[in-house]
């Protein structure tokens, strides 16, 4: 199995260097894919990298939207995502149409996007965000406009709780994380009274961990609601021996390969989002060989949208990717 990792391992590289192509793979992508990548992190270290980069190929190992997120920020580079069907149900609850009706519905609203929408509802956005600096960009936002927050509806519900504002939220959510229940989460955090929670705020249950904080049943120091990026931060940085992780399955990898000597257990272990796992190690070389597939954003929408993101990306700094 080593060996047949090398092996492939070494095939990528090379094709990589012929083509002058940066591997971006996102927390979620399987443990070869990571390993190979560039760099690896959350939605937002990503899109820095994409913008910054010097290659002349990106080849985006996580779904369609972060893929046309680097497009956005990077419209001179080819931007290759090696299988076109890496949707995301929640960037599908939300279109262009919709913001459109819903902005006409609340003039004068700043609409917050999550990164996790399509180029066109970001075009239709004042900003976006993603789950490591949604509440710095909810309180970068003047107290007296109304915000129109989408399409999460748990990470808009996190946000509310932690800058005290109501927003009009959408209700979309991620099919992957609605599923991580509060029960599952109770009862792990019961069975391990000294592990530290690490949180997606995304997580169906992020609303009832902060009811158990409240209650005194988690202690406030041990229960960390992060992005994917900010867990691998979190667990570099505290002194806990054992961590719950409420998220998609693949950030595992990430997290044990960085601290070696703690352990990490799922919530939820079914919670694996097959939209990034469509992109296997055969496509990969596919992508980097025939470069397939292109991803591409039609001119005018892709300049509104690069606003939203770059409003974002100016905000201030993410947690950084690994390389
Ligand atoms: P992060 O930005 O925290 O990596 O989240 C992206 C995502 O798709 C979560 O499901
Ligand atoms: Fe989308 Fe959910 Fe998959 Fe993240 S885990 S990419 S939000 S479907």
């Amino acid at each position: 199995m080593r060996a047949d990792y090398e092996q492939w391992a070494r095939q990528v590289r090379r094709l990589a260097g012929e083509r002058r192509a940066v591997i971006l793979a996102h927390n979620y992508q399987v443990p070869w894919i990571q390993d190979v990548a560039d760099f690896v992190g959350d939605s937002l270290a990503l899109s820095r990298q994409a913008a910054e980069t010097e290659a002349d190929v990106i080849v985006f190992c996580g779904v369609h939207f972060m893929a046309e997120t680097a497009k956005i920020l990077a419209p001179g580079k080819t931007v290759l995502i090696p299988d076109l069907e890496a949707g995301c149900s929640l960037a599908a609850s939300i279109t262009g149409d919709d913001v459109r009706a819903w902005k006409a519905e609340y003039p004068g609203a700043v609409v917050v996007a999550y990164v996790n929408t399509t180029a066109e509802v970001k075009a239709e956005s004042d900003i976006c965000c993603t789950s490591s600096n949604a509440v710095d960009v909810v309180r970068s936002i003047p107290e007296d406009r109304e915000i129109l927050f989408l399409p999460d509806m748990f990470l808009g519900a996190h946000v509310e709780r932690q800058t005290g504002r109501k927003m009009h939220v959408w209700m979309g959510e991620c099919h992957v994380h609605a599923g991580i229940s509060p029960q599952e989460m109770r009862a792990k955090a019961e069975e391990n009274p000294h592990a530290e929670l690490l949180i997606h705020p995304e997580c169906g249950c992020s609303t009832q961990a902060v009811w158990l904080l409240d209650e005194g049943v988690l202690p406030a120091e041990r229960t960390k609601v992060l992005s994917t990026g900010g867990m691998v931060a979190e667990a570099a940085r505290s002194d806990a021996e054992r961590f719950l992780v409420a998220t998609e399955t693949g950030i595992l990898h990430q997290l044990r390969r960085a601290n070696p000597g703690k352990v990490f257990e799922p919530v939820n272990e079914y919670a694996v989002c097959r939209y990034m796992k469509t992109i296997t190690p055969e496509k990969l070389v596919r992508s980097l060989e025939d470069m397939v597939f292109e991803v591409t954003v039609p001119e005018d929408v892709r300049v509104r949208a690069a606003g939203a993101v770059h409003r974002m990306i100016e905000l201030g700094p993410a947690p950084v990717a690994v390389g």
